[in-house]
């Protein structure tokens, strides 16, 4: 049984470019985030843009405590930083995030989704136990940097 602050104090709702100074203080304080220049405020930006019912945000009490980023391509959908502030995680709210972001990628018509997660992030049990599986034995991930513009 959880203890009495549960994911109902938490309202998910989408991200808004104006959430930007308190998601990136929220990200910051957690390790195995991973931040980049795709991160920055303009990145971040076009990137609700693009993706304007997959992002999404948990806030309790005015301040927002959980994030996370889907990006759909028309193809196949992508999640990107959940995250729940330290404080507050192992009541439900990363839960209720993945939950919300999976039914708007539903929404979408995408069928299958993916994340990117760091070897040494024990992250992924909580993922296994939500339905996601490692395609390791298949799949290895091959990235190319671009020259800078
Ligand atoms: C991963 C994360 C978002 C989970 O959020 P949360 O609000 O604590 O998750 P919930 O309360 O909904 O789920 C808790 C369940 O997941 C498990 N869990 C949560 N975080 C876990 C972690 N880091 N490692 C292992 N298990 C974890 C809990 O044991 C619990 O299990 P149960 O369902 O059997 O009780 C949170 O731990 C976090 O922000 N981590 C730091 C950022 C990060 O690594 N994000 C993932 C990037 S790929």
């Amino acid at each position: 049984m959880k203890d009495s602050k549960t994911t109902q104090d938490a309202a998910i709702r989408a991200m808004e470019p104006s959430d930007y100074d308190d998601i990136l203080v929220l990200w910051k304080s957690l390790p195995g985030m991973g931040l980049s220049s795709a991160d920055e405020r303009e990145k971040i930006t076009a990137f609700l843009g693009r993706n304007p019912t997959t992002c999404l945000v948990a806030e309790r009490e005015e301040r927002i405590v959980g994030t996370v980023l889907g990006g759909w391509d028309g193809r196949r959908g992508y999640v990107y930083h959940l995250a729940v502030d330290e404080g507050l995680q192992e009541m439900g709210i990363g839960t209720a995030l993945m939950d919300e972001v999976e039914r708007q990628f539903h929404v979408l018509g995408a069928r299958r989704i993916h994340l990117m997660i760091y070897r040494d992030n024990t992250a992924w049990a909580f993922y296994e136990k939500r339905g996601w599986f490692f395609r390791d034995d298949k799949i290895s991930l091959m990235s190319k940097d671009l020259a800078k513009k």
